[in-house]
């Protein structure tokens, strides 16, 4: 009985993103309040993992906000239309919360306040950032490398900014994928020499997209999950896709064969 009571305990303490191959790829399910960075590079496919997560995470009945600091709010629901879902039904339902941001926003706003605190550990990101009387389960913010890029120059207040956020998001316990985009193929390998490097070592998971070219087949897309901490996961680079009228989807039965470049 006991044993019954602690395994339930610990599943309870994991989630899901409802992708039914991703889940395959952590079996164990995602330690709910982790942060995981979602990498790779332009055009691979980053934001429609998302939009699939809040997608299946909204069918589940789940509570996600999608922080866009790129994409406009109706681009977004369009591009989850287009997947068959219905953004407008999940919002009404107070299940789903779309909202774009200005990052440059976001950095005079942290500006003011390290200049109004006196330690500049103690700023408070929560106002700056979160809706107040919305309280998500999952998080998914689009992206880390915009927000980086309106702190130009300014690295350490960026820094400073990701440390309260990722401390926030924890704190709450809400679950997290956090977008970087990464010039390829530079997140191939291990050289991480790019705006807003801080951000790898504060998450406690990163998942890399890829585009996959081969020199006689058509281009193709990958995913992997390369870290996930105090987890087991499968860390097969597998097949990874885009339709239309379906969305996003992993295939874990599908490894990438033959001779081919990822970027
Ligand atoms: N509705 C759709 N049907 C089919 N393919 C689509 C659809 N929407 C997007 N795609 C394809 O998915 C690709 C990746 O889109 P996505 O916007 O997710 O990339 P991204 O990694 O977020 O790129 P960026 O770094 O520019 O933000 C698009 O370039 C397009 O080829
Ligand atoms: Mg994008």
């Amino acid at each position: 009985m006991v044993m019954k009571k602690e395994r339930r305990d610990v599943k309870e303490d994991r989630i899901k993103t409802f992708i039914p191959g991703f889940d395959k790829l952590v079996p164990e399910g995602i330690p709910r309040g982790s942060s995981i960075l979602v990498e790779g590079g332009p055009g691979s496919g980053k934001t429609i993992l998302c939009l699939e997560v809040a997608k299946r995470m909204c069918q589940a009945g789940k509570k996600v906000l999608y922080m866009s600091f790129e994409e406009r709010e109706d681009r977004l629901r369009g591009h989850m239309k287009s997947f068959g879902a219905d953004p407008e039904e999940y919002e009404k339902k107070g299940l789903l919360y779309i909202k774009r941001f200005n990052a440059l926003d976001i950095a005079r706003s942290v500006e003011a306040l390290l200049s109004e605190a006196k330690k500049e550990l103690l700023i408070d990101v929560q106002p700056v950032l979160i809706p107040a009387d919305f309280k998500p389960d999952f998080v998914l913010m689009d992206s880390l490398s915009s927000i980086a890029s309106a702190f130009s120059g300014e690295e350490s207040r960026f820094r400073i900014y990701m440390e309260q956020l990722f401390r926030y998001l924890e704190s709450y316990n809400m679950t997290s994928f956090l977008i970087r985009e990464v010039s390829s193929p530079s997140h191939v390998g291990t050289s991480f020499v790019e705006r807003g490097e801080a951000v790898s070592f504060l998450s406690d998971g990163i998942v890399a997209i890829y585009n996959v070219f081969y020199r006689d087949a058509p281009r193709k897309r990958a995913i992997e999950v390369i870290k996930l901490r105090g987890s087991d996961v499968d860390r097969r680079l597998v097949e990874y896709t885009i339709k239309k009228g379906e969305g996003a989807a992993v295939h874990p039965d599908k490894t990438l064969k033959g001779n081919f470049v990822l970027t």
